[in-house]
């Protein structure tokens, strides 16, 4: 039997995470110890119910605590126009299980999760990083105990929510600079795979076909407003994912990354060093290219491993 990743994913679902959320539950590498929510996508109140919901949709017993409800310093913006009003349109799900939501705070629930675990846990944040960042400043201690965080943002050139700013990150830059400035272990990825990591119809189709989820994927997708089906949905999040089942899908460099805070018209955008300007030491893995064919053929699979 395989040796199963324990991870934790924090998460705004948000149909893209909703999809990366069913691949991870039902994969037989991945160990998904801790749900925790933010606000991002929609705000955290909803993003707590979706989550629930999927866990209810997916029979899935998983603890879910609830996280930020605000960038750090910023006021929150949101992704409704994208991901519809309550984050998860399209799909009429059964409410949530409320017996899987924690008491306890997102932050508190991954300190003890990560400090409890007797091997050391990824993080695998798919949403803005205000919850990681809280995390590593209330409880440096967990670094000890954190193999790595995989987290979906960033890009190494343009943006999708500024001119040069990738949505999770232009939510909450500043968390996004302690993050990576954590001395952590990071990954990042980005836009430059997200956006290639697309969905067209006749896979929309064929996941319709699959089993119950692929049916739920497949009506959350007629919802999910990017640039449309046609020219293909763009799975950033499912990449996140993706990179701990399959990481040969991916071309990554080691690289500086520092997150720009200050900028007149480039606020939350990443700075990726790639050719050393800074003279600074790599602190992060960055995604910079995917093989869209591979990264077809894994979700497909994945998806139908799905129930
Ligand atoms: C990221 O922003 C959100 O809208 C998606 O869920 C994804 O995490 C892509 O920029
Ligand atoms: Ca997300």
């Amino acid at each position: 039997m395989v040796k199963r990743k324990p991870i934790i994913i924090d998460t705004d679902p948000g149909i893209d995470d909703a999809v990366a959320i069913a691949i991870a539950l039902f994969s037989e590498e991945l160990d998904v110890r801790l749900i925790t929510t933010v606000s991002g996508n929609v705000d955290v109140d909803k993003t707590t119910n979706n989550a629930l919901k999927l866990l209810k949709f997916f029979n899935k017993k998983i603890p879910v605590a609830k996280g930020a409800n605000a960038p750090l310093i910023r006021e929150a913006t949101n992704a409704s126009n994208v991901h519809g009003e309550s984050g998860m349109d399209g799909y009429d799900f059964e409410e949530g299980d409320m017996s899987n939501l924690l008491k306890e705070n997102a932050v508190n629930a991954m300190y003890h999760t990560i400090m409890t675990s007797d091997e050391p846990l990824t993080l695998v944040p798919i949403g803005p990083l205000t919850n990681i960042a809280l995390l590593l400043k209330v409880y440096p201690e967990v670094k000890s105990n954190i193999e790595q965080i995989v987290l979906m943002g960033g890009s190494t050139s343009r943006g999708n929510k500024g001119v040069l700013s990738e949505f999770n990150i232009h939510f909450d830059p500043e968390a996004a600079k302690i993050v990576f400035s954590a001395g952590l272990p990071i990954v990042m990825v980005g836009l430059d795979v997200g956006s290639k990591a697309l969905v067209y119809p006749e896979d929309s189709d064929k996941i319709r076909g699959f089993n119950r989820t692929g049916e739920m994927i497949y009506s959350l997708f007629q919802h999910y407003r990017g640039i449309g089906l046609k020219k293909g949905l763009k799975m950033y999040d499912s990449c996140a994912i993706g990179y701990l089942l399959k990481p040969e899908m991916f071309t990554v460099v080691d690289s500086y990354v520092d997150v720009e805070l200050t900028g007149t018209l480039t606020s939350g955008a990443t700075i990726v060093d790639l050719k050393g300007y800074l003279k600074k030491p790599a602190n992060a893995k960055v995604c910079i290219d995917i093989d869209e064919e591979m990264f077809r053929k894994w979700f497909m699979e994945a998806l139908q491993k799905c129930n």
